[in-house]
Parts: C-alpha cells; sequence; structure tokens
C-alpha cells in the first residue's frame, strides 16, 4: 500500500526548519501480506519534541537516541494510532495504540520490537474516557518525564520551593501541577505575558516571564527565600540562576538543556554553588523509569479527572506541518504539548 513519510534531506546548522525535511512516498505491505509478529497503523497523532533537534545531526549525543539518518524515515518518534490490521497476538483491528514509528501517515510495527529504551515499544492504550493524543503527553512520556524527575530528586515528597523552568511547556507545565497536587509551592518562569497568564490565571501557578524579567530578581520576587528544588528544563543562564537562588541541600533535576539545542553550550559558569551548598544535580531519563508508567497513570489520571491538572496543546495540522511546529515550538512559540494530527 501506498503512504508518506517525512525524511530529513539536510541537517540544519543552526534553526531547524521546513527546508530540512521532505515528504516523500512511504512503500508498505497490503494489509493482508503481513508477515507474524507485524501490525499495520494509521497514525492518527505524532509527537514534536525539543530532543528531536539533538537526533537531527551526523551524530546524537553520546547516550542518547540514535541521530537520525539522511533521507529515511524517522524512526524513534513516539506516535499515537489506530490499528488497521494485525498478525500479532494482543493486538486487533480498531485498537488504539503508541508506537515510535512517527512522522509518516502509517506504518508496520513489529510488536516484539523493543524501541526507545521501551517506551516506544507497540503498546495498546485504553482510551476510555480519554483523548488518544493525551497518551503523547500528560498520561504518556511528558507525564513519565515530570513525574521521574520529581522522583528522582524528591521522591515524590512535598513541602518545599519548587521553581521550573519552561513552565508553560510540556513537561513544564506538567511538573508545575504535579509537584503543586504533591504539596510543594511551585514557581514557573515562560519566556512571554500569554504563557505567564496561563500558568498564572488558569493553572493557579505563580510565574513571571525571563524575558520581562530578569531571572534573579523573577526568582527572589517570588521565593524571597530561595528554592529547594529546580526542575531544569532550559541549562544555562536559567541553571545558573537556580545555583545562585538554591538553598542549602537543594536539589535539582536535570531533565534538558532546550537553550543550547541549536547553539553552543551556555554554561553554567557558577557550579561551584553546588558545593558550597551541598546540592544534588541528578540528570535523568524519563524512557529509563517505564516502572513508573502505571503509577503516574494513575495518579496524573486521577489528578486530571478531579480538575486539579489541566493540560493544553498546540496542535498542527498534516504531516507536512510538522518540521514548522517542531521550528515553532524550539522558538517557543508553543504552549503545551505540540503535537501534529495526522487523521
Ligand atoms: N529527560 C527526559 O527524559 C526528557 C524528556 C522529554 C523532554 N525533555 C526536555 O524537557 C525540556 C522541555 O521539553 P518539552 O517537550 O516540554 O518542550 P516545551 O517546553 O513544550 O517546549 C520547549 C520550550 O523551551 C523554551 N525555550 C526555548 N529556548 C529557550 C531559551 N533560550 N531560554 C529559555 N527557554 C527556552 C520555550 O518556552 P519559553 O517561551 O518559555 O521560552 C519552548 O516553548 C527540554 O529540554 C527537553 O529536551 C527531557
Amino acid at each position: 500500500m501506498k503512504s508518506v513519510a517525512l525524511h530529513v534531506v539536510a541537517y540544519p546548522e543552526g534553526e531547524v526548519g521546513p527546508e530540512h525535511f521532505a515528504v516523500v512516498p512511504l512503500e508498505l505491505p497490503d494489509p493482508d501480506q503481513l508477515a507474524e509478529g507485524e501490525v499495520l497503523v494509521r497514525n492518527t497523532w505524532t509527537s514534536v519534541d525539543p530532543g528531536l533537534r539533538l537526533r537531527l545531526s551526523a551524530a546524537a549525543p553520546d547516550g542518547y537516541f540514535a541521530a537520525f539518518p539522511l533521507d529515511r524515515p524517522m524512526d524513534g518518534v513516539l506516535t499515537v494510532g489506530e490499528v488497521l490490521a494485525s498478525r500479532a497476538a494482543g493486538f486487533a483491528p480498531g485498537d488504539t495504540v503508541w508506537h515510535s514509528l512517527g512522522w509518516r501517515e502509517h506504518a508496520v510495527v513489529r510488536a516484539d520490537e523493543v524501541a526507545m529504551n521501551g517506551v516506544g515499544t507497540l503498546r495498546r492504550l485504553d482510551v476510555t474516557g480519554r483523548e488518544p493524543q493525551w497518551f503523547l503527553g500528560a498520561l504518556g512520556p511528558m507525564g513519565l518525564t515530570a513525574y521521574s524527575g520529581l522522583a528522582v530528586v524528591d521522591g515524590l515528597g512535598g513541602g518545599g520551593v519548587v521553581w521550573v523552568s519552561a513552565g508553560a511547556g510540556a513537561v513544564g507545565s506538567l511538573v508545575a501541577q504535579i509537584a503543586r497536587n504533591l504539596g510543594h509551592r511551585v514557581i514557573a518562569s515562560a519566556g512571554s505575558p500569554e504563557k505567564v497568564a496561563w500558568l498564572r490565571d488558569e493553572l493557579g501557578i505563580d510565574a513571571f516571564s525571563y524575558r520581562d524579567e530578569p531571572l534573579r530578581d523573577g526568582l527572589r520576587r517570588l521565593a524571597p527565600d530561595g528554592i529547594d528544588l529546580y526542575f531544569d528544563n532550559v541549562g544555562g543562564d536559567h541553571l545558573e540562576a537556580a545555583l545562585d537562588a538554591m538553598r542549602m541541600h537543594g536539589r535539582i533535576a536535570l531533565c534538558g538543556t532546550v537553550s543550547d539545542y541549536e547553539s553552543e553550550p551556555r554554561g553554567p559558569h557558577n557550579i561551584f554553588l553546588a558545593t558550597a551548598k551541598h546540592l544534588t544535580l541528578a540528570g535523568f531519563r524519563g524512557s529509563l523509569h517505564l516502572d513508573l508508567l502505571d503509577e503516574m497513570q494513575q495518579r496524573v489520571g486521577d489528578w486530571v479527572a478531579a480538575g486539579r491538572l489541566l493540560h493544553r496543546e498546540s496542535v498542527y495540522d498534516g504531516l507536512e506541518s510538522a518540521p514548522t511546529a517542531l521550528a515553532d515550538l524550539l522558538a517557543g512559540r508553543t504552549i503545551g504539548k505540540t503535537l501534529v494530527r495526522l487523521a
């Protein structure tokens, strides 16, 4: 059968754009030609993540997901879809699933193939009372990243002062609300008045814009006695400001450094403060904490149902819009989880 996929046709030097991708025909077996263990999926939603930018070069960072080869479909991007045909036990036409062959309209997925540390392995989803695309956001890898980051540095306790950067983004907005539901006092930073208004007025989170107020001023204003836990989505100047603002024995969850994905690394230049203040800095990957997935889905699902956790999406339509969605995400033009709708 005929379908289409996005290929990377050139690696960006600086900012990514549509010129680095092409929509290319994709030839797939017909439903009655599937091999044993294969499932044919019509993808309906595909994820857009900052980490994709790290893989748009000849080599990805050591230990991370593999770089995308040129002129081939992009394997290792989480996607939700509907099963059209199956020769794998446990999967039937009509099932909603997630898998790792995104940025294309259809995929033939091997049910037994472990993908993306297991988080991208073909999985049937219970969408009763839930939208399928929530499994790319709050009930999927974004929820797992937020939840496991807090688990790694703080054991899911409460009672501290938490700062989360990129607070209006997919991970950040979940961190802010999960931390608040765990009993922390939360402040968030973001890059525009619109994002700050959403955080403050709709989510009830104290927030400031780092573009309108120096980071250290915003932190001093909202957390005059310092912070106990910093969830770092940004790196660079944000991590530096956090080191200044941390209290003794504070903890920092190193989730990502989106401020340097399209440029040179930017510090921090005050790392000795981690020693002086006896801080714990912990890098982590949500995909390496699959053991927490069921617990996270249960707790976050309950908070969503109770109105104690809201999620928001920035939706782009059609496969050809995915490169623009990625460029917009990295430039800070999206709010909440950034998604491409394929159906
Ligand atoms: N460790 C893991 O397992 C894992 C998993 C998923 C994601 N991540 C990381 O988590 C972070 C957030 O990912 P996400 O998917 O939730 O993306 P997101 O927050 O929805 O989007 C990225 C945001 O980064 C902010 N940003 C971009 N450049 C910036 C800069 N120079 N300074 C400050 N902020 C900047 C923008 O928000 P503003 O408008 O507010 O600037 C933008 O909206 C990323 O670092 C990502 O790589 C880690």
